[in-house]
This record gives structure tokens, C-alpha cells and sequence, in this order.
């Protein structure tokens, strides 16, 4: 495991700045670019347009494609840590999948407005860290949650995951970000850094006449397959398929290589084979042994 840092400019302020790993839900929301409505809440197809097609680089299609090859719609399913819930509604209104979202809050607004456009929509607070689901099912989703947690958090994530699932039921599970190996150390520590430490101020400064400082951001921790797997292991959770998926997405985090990327279809190829090694979206499906 190694922690995840992120780097930008602290616009228009000299200083540098560090901040923390986010905990309470306003500072999730705030990192999801917020959680409020907007005009995409007028019809479905809006909504589905803007918050599942293409979002994130199409990271909420790879989760739909390995969800719909592992679980059935008559199966129970609870979704943890839902956010905008965009995946499980998609999976709801094009599939009949039958999924209760859940999160540790959710405001007022998106609650009615989600549900005047979704009448289906079931909603629970629940912070998996503090205890399980009040009832077990036959399934559990958690999409982009656990770079969040240290090893001992992990560990009661798992804990409580297992406690919400009956024998034989199933986590989908997605590591939320890529591994940690020698390549992404290289791209987040040191292409990533350097490029906004040096290059992007320097940029900055020379069309702003500003020198403005750098915010070190702890976004949260990387860990290997294998660390995931062992940690869920723990808690009776056994490894019955896995499926990667963006292999260009740590590249793309680049100023430098997204013009690269972008400019030439060979060093496309190149990123996209060298990307395996370090797929932005792991996708495990465990089961309850
Ligand atoms: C990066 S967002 C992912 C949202 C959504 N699943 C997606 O893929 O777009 C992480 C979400 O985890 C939620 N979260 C963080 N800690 C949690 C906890 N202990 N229990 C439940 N949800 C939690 C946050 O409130 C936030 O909505």
C-alpha cells in the first residue's frame, strides 16, 4: 500500500498548501465536483447523458459492463457509497436491476429531484465503516470508494461488506484507482509532481506574471491486486473473477502525454499496451464463502 498524493496549483495564492484525505461527506461531495442538481435533472436521458455517458472518461460504463456480467436482476442488491448513484439507476431504468443506493448522507434536493425523475429510487444513510446493512443481501456494490481507507479501515470495510452479504452472495468491488507498482509511483510521484512543481507554474507565471504555489492534496492509497484480495480474504470473501478496465486514464493525468496521446494515434498504441500494467479501474467480483 502506498499513499496516493495529488498535486495543483494554488490558484492565484503563493503559498503552498497540504491538505488532507477527505472524511466528512460535504468534503466528498466537494471532490466529486459536488453533488448538487442541475438542468440534467430536467429528463433521464439528460442525466444519463451527462452523469453516466462519457463521465470520468467512461469510467461508469466499465462499471455497468462488469456488473451486468456478474449479477442477476432478481437478486437483492445493496449499493454502498452511491454518490450520485448514476450506475445503479442506469442498472435500474435499463435493466430492472432491483439495487437500494446508500451513502453517508445526501442532501435534501438531490434526494427529491432524483426521485421525482426516478420513481423506482431507494435510498439508505449508511456508513459502512460504522456497521453493516440492517438486513443482508444478495449482493453488495462499492464503486470508487476504498482508495479512501487505510489498512484498518479496509480491513472493517471488508468486515461489515461480509456481514451485509448471505452465504454465497457477492461484492462487486472496484479498486479505485490504479495499483501500486514502479510505473504509477513514476506517473503520480514524479510526472504528475514535477510537471505542476515546475512546468505548469512556470507556464503560469509567464502568462499571469504570478508565482503561485502548489497544493499537496492526499487523495488517498494504492494498493495491489493482491493486497485487495487478501485483505477481503479475511472476511471470508474469495476472488471468483476479476476484469481491468482504462488503461489510459493515469497517462491522461499528464499535461505532456494527453497531448501526446492526443497528437498521435502510434503513441496511443504505445500508452494503451504500457497502460496494463497500471489499468485505472480493477474490477473484482467476490463471493461469500
Ligand atoms: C468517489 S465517490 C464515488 C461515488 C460513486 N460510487 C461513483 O462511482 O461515482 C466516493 C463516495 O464514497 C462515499 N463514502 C466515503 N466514505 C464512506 C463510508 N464510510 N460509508 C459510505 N460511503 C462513504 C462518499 O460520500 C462519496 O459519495
Amino acid at each position: 500500500m502506498r499513499k496516493w498524493y495529488k498535486y495543483s496549483l494554488n490558484a492565484g495564492e503563493r503559498g503552498n498548501i497540504f491538505a488532507g484525505l477527505d472524511e466528512q461527506y460535504l468534503e466528498h461531495a466537494v471532490s466529486m465536483g459536488g453533488y448538487d442538481t442541475d438542468k440534467a435533472y430536467n429528463s433521464k436521458s439528460d442525466f444519463f447523458n451527462k452523469y453516466f455517458f462519457g463521465y470520468h472518461l467512461g469510467r461508469l460504463q466499465h462499471y455497468d459492463e462488469f456488473i451486468r456480467s456478474h449479477l442477476r436482476k432478481d437478486e437483492h442488491i445493496l449499493s454502498t457509497a452511491s454518490g450520485r448513484c448514476a450506475n445503479e439507476l442506469y442498472l435500474m431504468e435499463h435493466g430492472g436491476y432491483n439495487i437500494t443506493c446508500s451513502d453517508l448522507d445526501i442532501s435534501d434536493e438531490m434526494y427529491r429531484e432524483t426521485l421525482k425523475l426516478f420513481p423506482q429510487y431507494k435510498f439508505n444513510k449508511l456508513n459502512i465503516l460504522a456497521a453493516p446493512a440492517p438486513q443482508t443481501y444478495d449482493a453488495v456494490l462499492n464503486l470508487s470508494m476504498i482508495y479512501l481507507l487505510d489498512d484498518d479501515k479496509l480491513r472493517t470495510f471488508f468486515k461489515h461488506v461480509s456481514q451485509s452479504l448471505r452465504p454465497g452472495g457477492k461484492l462487486i468491488l472496484d479498486s479505485s484507482g490504479s495499483t501500486d507498482n514502479y510505473l504509477s509511483y513514476l506517473i503520480h510521484e514524479c510526472l504528475l509532481k514535477y510537471e505542476i512543481v515546475y512546468l505548469l507554474r512556470a507556464k503560469r507565471l509567464l502568462t499571469t506574471a504570478r508565482l503561485e504555489g502548489v497544493v499537496t492534496k492526499h487523495h488517498g492509497f494504492r494498493r495491489t491486486d493482491r493486497e485487495i484480495i487478501a485483505a477481503a480474504g479475511e472476511f471470508g470473501l474469495k476472488l471468483q473473477d476479476k476484469n481491468n478496465y482504462a488503461f489510459l486514464v493515469d497517462f491522461k493525468r499528464s499535461y505532456l502525454l494527453n497531448k501526446l496521446i492526443a497528437a498521435s494515434r502510434p503513441a496511443e498504441a504505445i500508452f494503451t499496451i504500457l497502460g496494463k500494467y497500471i489499468p485505472y479501474i480493477r474490477m473484482f467480483c467476490f463471493y461469500k464463502t
